[in-house]
């Protein structure tokens, strides 16, 4: 065997030694295809005053070794065997995958690293399995692969923030032992993402080495980024586990969620449209392609208040608004009459819908647009006739009461029996009446979260993934978004299932400004769920004009969280000419070939730019949003590298909000009018835009000229 292993991408590769019985990874970026002279240089210097040989980091990390940094597998059996030393048993590979099959005879594990790679993504998809060999169980308290990052790449970039504030960015420096970031919430969580950027210190959207990762899983998770004190930075990610969560018998075997991996030597752009594509083309599975539908929720325009007939009556003003799919949220079953009461009872409320749902379904299916429910299926209030019935069912270590979260405990999966009532209840719902669409809610963290009274936290979370895929195959035809308390399961793992994320429950364009561009680093623009709320923002109270919150949803899968028999007739009037603006730019907005960027605007942190342009280059548009008071008087030019300098531009403002007034006394000239500017000028020193007051937006048009 070859002591050098590659695999290769388009425009990258990875280079493995394996000299020392076990795969290390010694080259991960641009792709480097003349071997010659590697090993001699890949041998190390020995230190003075330590071990007297230098200790392979391989992908397992073996603290067995001699290595002083977190061990990739963390584990015993009643004390022994808990310091495993692996070696490669053989190698399986392909062209676009190796695995390496590993084992500790005297440990009794096997352990089976993949990795593989879509050329067509750029996308690295990474992922481990340990099996037990010996007949006494093997307690398994962690594993994570160990990937070495070159020591220039010290800056990590997280993601995370709280209810209503999902994916705020924070950035840390590596210098001394370890940044450890853990989700403990037993979901993705609004707290912290499993999504990350390691770069070099002058990381920005444009520039700069960079790797993303994404742990495509929606329960517990911890990172690791660590450096050793000779100078190695290593990274592993991986699922969190309870003590005592997997215990493996003889021939049992335990996998890592998949970790996805992009490379960018130009910055964090490249990786989210890596991430981007892969999801388009590896993960997405559409029941019918076709433009995503302009969505109505009735959520935040009557909460628990339900009336058919007010109901139907905001489904025929949606239709004129031009809406195309009706959402009908939470409140419509039986006994569910505010937060306290009733999940799990999964039957109609005859109180409230006397002559059943069918004429509010007709009505939204005459107007020609689909019909869509909430449900949470996973969850239990103890006023409800479930709990009366199933008070077993509920996920806790007996002798201790959980606490409540938003009045509910979480339902045991993981009983066959609650399982099965829970799909009857969805099946039987979805076989009923003709249903399009479930926002598929989720909205309380786990807390002693058991099943036998040992951590249950990610059987929970399979047992979630099968219900979901049962309902998905029995009903291929329903779309699902997913949804926990807004942005709260935002993950690759769910989307396996899923069609759209619920990105937030703040519908506070300001908010959403931030919200939405840490959501766009790992996910593309046709499955964010982004809705005009009310001019109010019920969760902030802030106000803003009907075109500041339309411009901020426009670059998403649009909705409308309002009620639109309460609304203006001024209002329903620009709401209908967003919706329908909406509609002539999503095929480029939504196209799989079209790219998303994220706008570098160094000289004024409050201004923001996102831009979509078309596969082909030739058309974009771009959004400006000033979040708080311009820095200077006079904005800098936005230089759009993006752009093809080969080409001259027709710029075109499709809105903008300002005016001359207060701020500007005179507006650019390129404003007044359609213009044509070079590509030349426009990626070199871009455009000079107005003065923007704070909490508006604009809109602008790019379409490739004759010159
Ligand atoms: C939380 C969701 O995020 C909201 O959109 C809404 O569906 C409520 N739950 C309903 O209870």
């Amino acid at each position: 065997m070859s002591n050098l292993l590659t695999l290769s991408g388009n425009r990258t590769n990875l280079i493995f030694r394996t000299d020392s019985g076990m795969p290390e990874l010694v080259h991960w970026g641009k792709q480097i295809k003349d071997l010659t002279g590697i090993e001699a240089m890949l041998d190390k210097p020995v230190p003075q005053a330590g071990l007297d040989q230098m200790i392979p980091l391989t992908l397992a990390a073996e603290s067995g070794r001699g290595l002083f940094c977190a061990a990739g597998i963390q584990g015993h059996r009643q004390g022994l065997d808990w310091s495993p030393i692996f070696t490669i048993v053989d190698v399986l590979e392909s062209e676009q995958a190796i695995e390496f099959v590993c084992e500790d005879a005297r440990a009794g594990l096997k352990l089976n690293i993949e990795v593989s790679v879509d050329p067509k993504t750029e996308i690295y998809t990474w992922q481990a399995h340990v099996t037990n060999t010996k007949s006494e169980g093997y307690q398994l308290d962690h594993l994570a692969i160990t990937l070495p990052i070159a020591g220039h790449l010290d800056q990590l970039r997280s993601f995370g923030g709280r209810w209503c504030q999902e994916f705020r960015e924070h950035s840390s420096l590596l210098e001394h032992g370890a940044i450890r970031i853990e989700s403990r919430h037993g979901r993705t969580s609004h707290q912290k993402s499993p999504f990350w950027f390691v770069g070099d210190r002058t990381v920005n959207n444009n520039q700069g080495e960079v790797f993303g990762f994404h742990l495509a899983w929606s329960g517990n998770h911890s990172l690791n980024f660590e450096v050793t004190s000779d100078g190695r930075h290593l990274l592993q990610i991986g699922e969190l586990l309870f003590p005592g969560e997997i215990t493996l018998e003889q021939g049992e075997t335990y996998s890592t969620p998949k970790l996805y991996a992009g490379y960018s030597p130009s910055g964090m752009n490249q990786v989210s449209q890596s991430f981007h594509q892969h999801i388009r083309h590896n993960i997405l599975k559409w029941p019918v392609e076709k433009p995503r539908p302009v969505i109505l929720n009735t959520w935040e325009g009557i909460y628990f208040d339900h009336d058919p007939e007010y109901i139907m009556q905001m489904a025929r003003k949606s239709a004129e608004l031009g809406v195309e799919r009706f959402v009908l949220d939470d409140g419509w079953f039986e006994g569910r009459d505010n937060e306290y009461t009733a999940l799990g009872d999964w039957y109609l409320d005859k109180k409230k819908y006397p002559n059943g749902l069918e004429p509010l379904i007709d009505t939204v299916k005459d107007a020609g647009m689909e019909f869509g429910i909430w449900l949470e299926p996973e969850m239990i209030n103890p006023d409800s006739n479930l709990y009366r019935k199933h008070p077993d069912w509920v996920m806790k270590v007996e002798g201790y009461e959980p606490p409540l979260g938003r009045y509910q405990h979480v339902l045991n999966l993981q009983i066959p029996e609650a399982f099965d009532y829970i799909f009857e209840r969805i099946d039987e719902l979805l076989t009923r009446y003709d249903i399009d669409y479930v926002k598929w809610d989720m909205n309380r963290q786990l807390v002693q979260a058991a099943h036998q009274n040992k951590p249950g936290f990610s059987g929970q979370n399979y047992a979630f993934y099968r219900l979901i895929e049962k309902v998905r195959n029995a009903h291929p035809s329903v779309e699902i978004e997913s949804c926990a308390s807004g942005g709260g399961r935002v993950d690759m793992g769910v989307m396996e299932y899923t069609h759209r994320f619920w990105t937030s429950d703040c519908n506070d364009a300001l908010e959403r400004v931030s919200i939405q561009n840490g959501f766009s680093y790992f996910f593309p623009p046709e499955v964010m769920g982004a809705h005009i709320g009310a001019d109010e923002a019920h969760t902030t109270q802030r106000k803003h004009k009907t075109m500041f919150r339309a411009l901020v949803a426009l670059f998403g899968h649009m909705g409308l969280e309002l009620d639109p028999v309460k609304s203006t007739e001024q209002e329903l009037s620009e709401i209908k000419e967003f919706v329908a603006l909406h509609k002539t730019l999503r095929p480029l907005i939504h196209d799989t070939s079209s790219r998303f960027y994220r706008l570098d605007i160094t000289t004024d942190d409050c201004l923001v730019g996102w831009m979509i342009q078309s596969g082909d280059k030739q058309d974009c548009v771009i959004a400006f949003f000033q979040t708080a008071m311009p820095r200077f008087a006079v904005p800098t030019r936005v230089t759009l590298p993006q752009l093809d300098s080969s080409q001259n531009y027709q710029v075109e403002v499709l809105l903008k909000e300002q005016e001359i007034g207060y701020a500007m006394k005179h507006e650019p000239e390129w404003m007044q009018q359609p213009e044509t500017v070079s590509g030349d000028w426009l990626t070199t020193q871009g455009l000079q835009l107005p003065i923007m007051y704070p909490e508006t937006g604009l809109l602008l048009r790019l379409s490739s000229a004759k010159s």
